[in-house]
């Protein structure tokens, strides 16, 4: 399963990166917003750092805007993957671009019916948001076994990029289903590294190391 970093934060994106955990990144405005400062900048930074697929969003809500700007983001790196809502618009953007050798990731997906035609319409990736479904009461994690149970009967190849993830059991249950690829914000891979019994073995140890190295100058 491949990992991607939900930020357009530049010290996590490097952090993450120099462990060798990061297969890509995705972003959205709400995220360009968060970090402030020339949203042109970050994504021009964040595709030189990241060797690997880097999804940055359009803004136009029309076919001819998403198209202009899906051309535009592209010239910031052959890793861009174009973002487009799922709209009868997007799906349009998603179908041109396609063709032209961009590849799409069809964002907002909540119904396996969406990911079904953002497949059809050629996406390399669909971004069904598990967390915003937990949060209305409907089970997020369904939609991922329900799309990746009628993906591999159809042959398609669009890819399944599990979003909106919340906590690290949601990593867990999506890798057990076999979603290709997690997008996780920054502080969900921090936990998922952490275990409180690491930290108190290697607690142990060295203050086992330490025992041994005053034993051995107490000998001389
Ligand atoms: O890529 C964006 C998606 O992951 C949204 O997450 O937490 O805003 O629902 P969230």
């Amino acid at each position: 399963m491949k990992i991607f970093l939900d930020t357009a934060n530049l010290e996590s994106i490097k952090k993450f990166n120099d462990m060798g955990l990061l297969d890509g990144i995705t972003t959205n405005p709400s995220l360009l917003s968060k970090e402030g400062g020339d949203p042109a900048s970050m994504m021009k930074s964040i595709t030189d750092i990241i060797n690997g697929d880097v999804s940055l969003e359009v803004v136009s809500t029309n076919y001819d805007g998403m198209i202009q700007e899906g051309r535009d983001l592209r010239k910031y790196g052959s890793n861009v993957v174009v973002k487009v809502p799922m709209t009868p618009d997007g799906l349009k953007a998603c179908k041109t671009l396609t063709s032209e050798g961009i590849p799409v990731n069809v964002t907002l997906i909540f119904s396996a019916n969406q990911a079904l035609l953002a497949a059809k319409s050629g996406a390399k990736y669909v971004s069904p948001f598990i967390g915003r479904l937990d949060d209305i009461g409907q089970n997020g994690m369904s939609l991922i076994e329900d799309i990746a149970k009628i993906f591999p009967m159809y042959d398609f190849e669009t890819e399944i990029l599990v979003a909106s993830i919340r906590h690290p059991i949601h990593v867990v249950e999506a890798a057990k289903i076999g979603a290709d690829v997690v997008t996780l914000p920054p502080a969900v891979l921090d936990k998922m590294l952490r275990h409180p019994l690491t930290d108190i073995g290697l607690k142990n140890f060295l203050a086992d190391w330490e025992k041994l190295k005053e034993q051995n100058l107490g000998t001389k």
